[in-house]
Parts: structure tokens; C-alpha cells; sequence
């Protein structure tokens, strides 16, 4: 006789386990990304890129909560596709190091040490990534919005 394989996902005890050793909460998560957007937006550099693009802030705020509960806590809400969204916007590394700045900057503000240091970590990736995709785009001719 065979015994079925167990089919529950893994992932629930894998955000306790990096929660236990983070402090990172979905709770946490909220009120970073919270603060985080509050500054930006009254950032005088990036607030008016993200002004021109989001006049409806809790939807964006919802999905960048998703964004880094997946990203963080392994969690799987987010489902999307960032690179596009990044690719055509007028921005240079200058920009990116700005957005990395403040996000530092509020995660120790928000986090413990473990928890700032991962999600820290986390978005400098991502930020080269995403800087790459617009080196790309802008190197093969795409047209820049302004
Ligand atoms: C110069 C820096 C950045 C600027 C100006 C910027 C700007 C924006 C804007 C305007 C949107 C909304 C796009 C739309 O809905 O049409 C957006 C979405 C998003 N951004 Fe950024 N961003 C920056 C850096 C980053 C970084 C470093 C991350 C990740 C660590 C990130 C993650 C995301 C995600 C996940 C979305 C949602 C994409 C979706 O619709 O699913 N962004 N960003």
C-alpha cells in the first residue's frame, strides 16, 4: 500500500521559523512599508515620480504590504510581475540609492537589527536588479516617460 505524501505547504512553518528569529511579524511589515511610502511621497526627488503614477494610495500600499510579506516572510501573497512596472520610469542609480536610503533608514526605525538586515538586504538586491531592467530599457531605446 502506498501512503500518500503529506500535501500541506511548508511555508506556514517557515515564516514561523523567520519570524521567531527576525521579529518580523505581518504586523511589522504594515507599519514599515506604511512609513516608508509616507516619506517617498514627501521625498522632494521620488515623491513626484510616484505621484505622477499612484493617485489611489491603499491599493499600491496593500500590494507593496503583500510585496514584502512574500519577499520577507516567504508568505506567497504577492503575485506580480515588478520589473515592467520599474522599466520605462525616468530614473538613474541616484534615484535608487535615494529609495535605499530612506528604506534603510525606516527599517531600523521599525525592525530589530535581524529584521532590518534582512529586509535590507533583501531590497538592495532587488534595486540592482530593478536598476538593470531600466539600463536595459533605456540602452535599447524604449522611450523614457517623463
Ligand atoms: C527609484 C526607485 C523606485 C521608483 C521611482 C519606483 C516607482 C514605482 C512606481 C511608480 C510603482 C507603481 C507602478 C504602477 O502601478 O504603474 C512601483 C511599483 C512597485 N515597486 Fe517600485 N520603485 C522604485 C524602487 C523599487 C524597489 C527597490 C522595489 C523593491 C525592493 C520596488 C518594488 C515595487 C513593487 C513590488 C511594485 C508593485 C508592482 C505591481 O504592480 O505588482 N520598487 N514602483
Amino acid at each position: 500500500m502506498t501512503i500518500p505524501a503529506p500535501t500541506h505547504s511548508l511555508r506556514p512553518a517557515l515564516t514561523a521559523e523567520i519570524s521567531a528569529r527576525t521579529g518580523l511579524t505581518e504586523q511589522v511589515i504594515e507599519t514599515l512599508v506604511h512609513r516608508f511610502y509616507g516619506k517617498i511621497a514627501a521625498d522632494p526627488v521620488l515623491g513626484p515620480i510616484f505621484a505622477e503614477r499612484i493617485t489611489d494610495w491603499p491599493p499600491h500600499l496593500a500590494r507593496m504590504t503583500a510585496f514584502w510579506s512574500s519577499v520577507a516572510l516567504m508568505t506567497g501573497r504577492y503575485h506580480g510581475a515588478p520589473v515592467p512596472k520599474h522599466m520605462n520610469l525616468p530614473v538613474t542609480w541616484d534615484h535608487f540609492d535615494r529609495w535605499l536610503d530612506i528604506f534603510r533608514a525606516t527599517a531600523l526605525e521599525t525592525c530589530t537589527p535581524e529584521g532590518a538586515a534582512l529586509v535590507i538586504d533583501r531590497a538592495e538586491r532587488i534595486a540592482r536588479s530593478l536598476h538593470m531592467a531600466t539600463q536595459d530599457a533605456q540602452r535599447a531605446g524604449v522611450p523614457v516617460l517623463r
